[in-house]
């Protein structure tokens, strides 16, 4: 690891503010955040639903730009690295994990864990793939199309596939939204045992309290400012 991913803050979101526009002119949809999250952490982002939250994680992965603003990763300002910069940034340093799973649809579950490795040419992703989904409790469906898995297993293999290469900062937006209220458990409860292995940092975006208070910290988003 690089040093500066250990000298500086995982994380810092500067003045971040985020416009677009829209039918009636322009709509800031973020006002100038900032807040910092030191390595190691666990950060939640609550708040209403359309106050800002999954344009806030997307911007602090670089997947979208600001309008104003900057994120800093490691001491790093990704937004002044070009697109390839920062996908790059994202294979080798970053995790996500969605309320949809994202998973594709024409890749069995292995073959979805192997790829964050196969697209970094580690010659060992199969074997790690396989290991990684056991941890997660899916030995026995490696062989298994998306449509084929429940809910809970789909979202089993999304953490294996974000947690596989072992990255140190990791993403996830609402990632039991999509599941009933004892899947939502299992799978939170594996996703904070799976970041304490590895020693990642870890921020996620919920609206359940009860999922917050299992971080460190919480930030409150409401109509794009921190409450
Ligand atoms: N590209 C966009 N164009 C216009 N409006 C957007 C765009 N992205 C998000 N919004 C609006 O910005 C607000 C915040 O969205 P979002 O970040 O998805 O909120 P949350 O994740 O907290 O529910 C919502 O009102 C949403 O409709
Ligand atoms: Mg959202």
């Amino acid at each position: 690891m690089p040093e500066s991913f250990l000298s500086f803050p995982a994380i810092e979101a500067i003045s971040l503010t985020k416009r677009v526009a829209d039918a009636t002119g322009e709509l800031i949809i973020l006002h100038g955040i900032d807040f910092t999250v030191q390595a190691g952490d666990t950060l939640a982002i609550v708040g209403a639903s359309g106050s800002g939250k999954s344009t806030l994680l997307g911007l602090l992965a670089g997947l979208d730009t600001p309008s104003a603003g900057t994120v800093r990763l490691g001491g790093t300002d990704i937004f002044e690295m070009d697109e390839d910069g920062r996908a790059g940034l994202r294979k080798e340093r970053l995790g996500f994990v969605f309320q949809s799973f994202q998973l594709l649809g024409h890749l069995n579950a292995l073959e979805n864990v192997m790829l964050p490795l196969e697209l970094r040419g580690d010659a060992e992703a199969r074997s790690k793939a396989e290991a990684m989904l056991a941890r997660v409790g899916l030995a026995s469906r490696l062989k298994h199309y998306p449509k084929y898995l429940s809910g809970g297993e789909q979202q089993r293999v999304a953490l294996a596939r974000a947690f596989v290469s072992e990255p140190p900062l990791l993403f996830a937006d609402e990632p039991t939204g999509s599941l009933d209220a004892a899947t939502g458990e299992s799978v939170i409860k594996l996703m904070f045992e799976l970041n304490q292995e590895r020693n990642s940092t870890l921020v996620l975006v919920t609206h359940d309290k009860s999922i917050a208070a299992l971080c460190k910290r919480t930030i409150t988003i409401a109509a794009g400012r921190l409450a």
